[in-house]
């Protein structure tokens, strides 16, 4: 398998070879053989050549059989040199549209032992699937400035939903509960104001389910979901939402598992017509960068998605069993977890359980 690096900024530099150890690891005790392709886009490299993300790249990217990614961005609050909002649309959102990346799957878990801000919440009561539209919504840059710095300026961003794409996101959030043996299936909108666009959401939804009888399913406005997922998340299965809403519940849902350092995810092509791209939820965390503090878990499960979609079941659910044995210790836990572990001891303490993870277990948590 030819698998696509790109670390990014920040902890993206630091979380990704890290995810690199452990693919190295799994990939002796399962016997498969990979090789990566290093591409340098971000911050730094922006700074330095004034590229973005080249079509170029993009074009090679495409060809992988998979993306491994880490995370781009400066501090949210400002940076001299660099345009807030640059990297992520040329680079990251890029890649989810021109590589028709629809699905981003975004599993909600709360593991064993890890701390979760929910008071009385247990592992059982958090775990859930979100599934993200990834390719459209608030997200497509459709827009501008009219009158730009004048007193009367508009400034106009169009939330685009085509009937293709929400069946598309809608059907595979079925198909995966089918699959997985998932109970319910919530849609996640805002159909009481945005009449228009998560009207043709509803409608898609009540259609598309009529050919899943068997699994139940449940509508919630996005304001009240924020709320639920708080008070009774056990409410919830696999959710499907749009772009816009499934980045915001997304980060709700990383906080109580335990926080962004827990949370990964998938931007899936599933026709495999081009690369899918896996990464954590996490962004370049400017604040811990560079200290060899970041939960590098995320980064990690995000690796045993891949291996996944990439038929290892095997090597996925060995990554899966060792982060959950590593993060039930309380030494392991790193200062986002309130514990004192580094990233590289993490890493490590991972990498030890791979190899005496059974290589046969059967007891596999599929995730994806
Ligand atoms: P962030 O996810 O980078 O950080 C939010 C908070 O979570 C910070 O306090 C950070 O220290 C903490 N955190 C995040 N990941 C962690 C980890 N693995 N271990 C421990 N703590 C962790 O979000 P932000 O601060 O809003 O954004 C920073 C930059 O990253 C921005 O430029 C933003 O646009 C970008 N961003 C990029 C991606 C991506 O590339 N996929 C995702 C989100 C944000
Ligand atoms: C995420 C991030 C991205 C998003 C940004 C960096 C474009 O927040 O992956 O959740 O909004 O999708
Ligand atoms: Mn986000």
């Amino acid at each position: 398998m030819r698998i696509a690096v790109m670390p990014g900024d920040g902890i993206g530099k630091e979380v990704v070879p890290a995810g690199l150890k452990v693919l190295q690891v799994v990939a002796r005790r399962f016997g498969f053989s990979y090789t990566t392709t290093d591409y340098p886009f971000g911050g730094e490299h922006y700074l330095a050549s004034g590229q973005t993300l080249p079509d170029s790249a993009l074009k090679e990217l495409a060809a992988h059989d998979a993306i491994l990614f880490g995370a781009v961005g400066v501090d949210p609050r400002g940076s001299a040199k660099i345009p807030q909002g640059i990297l992520e649309t040329e680079i990251l959102l890029k890649m989810r549209f021109e590589l028709d990346q629809y699905i981003n799957l975004r599993p909600t878990r709360l593991l064993p032992g890890v701390p979760t801000p929910l008071k009385n919440a247990a592992p059982a009561d958090i775990d859930m699937v979100i599934v993200r539209e990834n390719t459209e919504g608030l997200y497509c840059q459709n827009g501008g400035f009219l009158y730009k710095n004048t007193p009367y300026e508009v400034a106009n961003q169009i939330e685009v939903t085509t009937r293709r794409g929400v069946e598309r996101c809608v059907r595979y959030a079925f198909e995966y509960a089918r699959q997985f043996k998932r109970k319910k299936v919530t849609l996640v909108a805002k159909t009481n104001v945005l009449r228009f666009a998560h009207n043709l959401w509803q409608r898609t939804f009540e259609e598309v389910k009529a050919s899943f009888p068997e699994i139940a399913t449940d509508y919630h406005h996005v304001d009240a979901c924020t709320m639920y997922m708080v008070t009774r998340p056990k409410t919830y299965d696999v959710i499907v939402t749009t772009n816009m809403f499934g980045d915001i519940i997304t980060d709700l849902g990383a906080a109580i598992q335990g926080g962004m350092g827990m949370a990964a995810s998938a931007n899936l092509n599933p026709t495999r017509q081009a690369a899918s791209m896996f990464e954590p939820v996490h962004g370049s965390a400017p604040d811990i960068a560079g200290k060899n503090m970041a939960n590098p878990i995320a980064t990690f499960l995000s690796v045993a998605m891949m291996l996944e979609f990439l038929k290892q079941p095997a090597a996925a659910s060995a990554i899966h069993a060792a982060c959950a044995a590593v993060v039930a210790d309380p030494k392991n836990h790193t200062a986002d977890l309130g514990g004192k572990a580094s990233m590289s001891a993490v890493t490590d303490a991972v990498c030890a359980a791979i190899d005496t993870h059974s290589p046969n277990n059967p007891d596999r948590t599929p995730s994806i």
